[in-house]
């Protein structure tokens, strides 16, 4: 039997013309984000009654298709590549990111195993030190890149049970053995609860230390818990330190910290997820002193290198320790044992086998950039958060909740003569919230601090300027009239 020729591939002109029309989509958008409203607000029904069909049986045309990306999918989707996204923690990306994600992509590599992605390894293994000499960690340091920040304190905690379980409890699993308790701040990033549960830990075993005044672990709390557990019989293993709270972004006192790990012996991980990148910087590289010192850490390129996401990175100081928790080789990935020179396969480092190239992205980000520049990126972050809360100080109707700290300020809309009506300002605030969504020219979303809900904003974006902000600033203050005439009319 003869097979006739099939491919999914398009005629080499076509396909030249696919590639050139996206990247215009893409340019068309870029040049019109100022313009834009960053949400659509529309009702889930209808963003889906936009897309609902039947599985289509045959393609459509290239032209028809694009037009319906650009219409539809750019036109509802939530435009964080833009200067007025302020919510999360959630970077824009960059440009150099974006070729080399559109480059990866074509290329389809699998860093799992050397041979299969020789290049992919090796930046791998490059931007991971990269990241370590930015922040003044161990470069000689064990890493993986993984999906985001989740992940990463995940596969952190995995290696800290299986080290300090002293059992083979990778084998034998944790039966019969005391609960193994860890210990976290109260504004500990919620993902560590998850990781626990997932690790057979269990939640409860999770120590929620209390924080001081400035959303500090208290440490004096913490080595009190820890003796309590001991006494009981249970077996303390890791600490987590924040490396900048999600909620306000405090930096935990990371020397204080490892100084009880170290007396107690237990693992000190630092979830650095979101500011571990202004660690290497004069601005506030001093507030993380001590976190050098980390057994293992969790850092998000997607964040605050501003890589596009998905970018994860988990370092554990002891490499040997990584691979020991996650090497498990079937045979029909032995394939090339006796090449014997020298290949690292990160199939051996992590839990995923088939992996994005994700060094790419890291790597030209560093490269188009330099560390200098990302620098000045992350810095002048820290300033606009400084510029917007002194504007904000300035204003009658806002209450500072939480003042600026790495990138990340929260406050309240306070009316004139009801700073003491505490539901009222409850009702107002949540209420203002889906107001500046449904609005969409700003994406603020807030959070809860002191039982007290508050518009949080988080500047990880490089283009977000001075008069973004004042916009910002415009938007909620007429937003908040606007809403605070409607309910105290309701109220009276
Ligand atoms: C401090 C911190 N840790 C962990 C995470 C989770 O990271 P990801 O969303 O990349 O999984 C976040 C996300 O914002 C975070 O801020």
């Amino acid at each position: 039997m003869e097979l006739q020729e099939f491919t999914l591939d398009f005629d080499p002109k076509s396909f030249q013309k696919l590639l050139k029309e996206t990247c215009d989509i893409i340019t068309r958008t870029h040049s019109s984000l100022e313009k834009r409203k960053v949400f659509s607000a529309q009702s889930p029904d209808q963003v889906a009654s936009l897309f609902e069909e039947p599985l289509p049986q045959h393609g459509v045309e290239w032209d028809q298709l694009l037009a319906k990306i650009e219409k539809d999918v750019i036109g509802n989707a939530t435009l964080n590549v833009g200067p007025n996204f302020y919510s999360y923690v959630l970077s824009p990306s960059n440009q150099a990111g974006l070729a080399a994600e559109f480059i990866s992509t074509y290329l389809n590599n699998n860093p799992a195993k050397w041979h299969l992605s020789a290049s992919g390894v090796e930046l791998e293994k490059l931007v991971i030190k990269w990241i370590a000499q930015f922040i003044g960690y161990d470069e000689e340091t064990g890493g993986i890149l993984v999906s985001g920040g989740s992940m990463a304190n995940l596969t952190c905690l995995n290696v800290a049970r299986n080290i300090k379980s002293k059992l083979n409890v990778s084998d034998k699993g944790l039966f019969g053995i005391p609960p193994m308790t860890i210990y976290v701040s109260n504004q500990v990033h919620y993902c560590v609860d998850k990781a626990v549960s997932m690790l057979g830990i269990g939640k409860d075993q999770v120590r929620k230390v209390p924080v001081d005044e400035q959303f500090k672990m208290d440490t004096h709390q913490l080595e009190e818990m820890i003796k309590s557990d001991l006494q009981k019989g249970l077996t303390p293993f890791c600490v987590v330190a924040s490396g900048g709270t999600v909620n306000t972004g405090t930096v935990d006192p990371m020397e204080e910290i490892h100084d009880i790990c170290k007396k107690y012996d237990l693992w000190f991980h630092v979830d650095a997820a979101y500011g571990g990148p202004a660690a290497g910087t004069q601005l506030a590289g001093e507030e993380f002193k001590g976190m050098e010192k980390a057994d293992s850490m969790a850092l998000d390129p997607h964040k605050w290198f501003y890589v596009p996401i998905e970018a994860g990175c988990a370092l554990v100081r002891e490499k040997a320790h990584l691979k020991e928790t996650f090497s498990l080789i079937p045979e029909y990935l032995m394939v090339d044992k006796l090449a014997n020179d020298n290949r690292t396969d990160f199939m051996e480092y992590g839990m995923q086998l088939t992996r994005h190239f994700r060094s790419l992205k890291i790597w030209m980000t560093f490269k188009a950039y330099g560390a200098a520049k990302l620098r000045k990126a992350i810095e002048h972050d820290i300033l606009k958060t400084e510029y917007l809360e002194k504007k904000l100080k300035d204003l009658k109707e806002i209450e500072i909740i939480s003042p600026a700290r790495l990138s990340i300020i929260c406050f309240r809309y306070v009316p004139q003569g009801f700073r003491e009506d505490e539901e009222y300002l409850e009702h107002l605030n949540q209420s203002l919230i889906l107001d500046l969504e449904k609005d969409g020219r700003v994406f603020v979303t807030g959070t809860n601090i002191n039982h007290k809900t508050a518009l949080r904003v988080c500047i990880v974006n490089h283009r977000t300027q001075q008069r973004h902000l004042d916009y910002l600033v415009e938007v909620i203050l007429e937003l908040g009239q606007k809403l605070h005439r409607k309910l105290s009319v309701k109220v009276a």
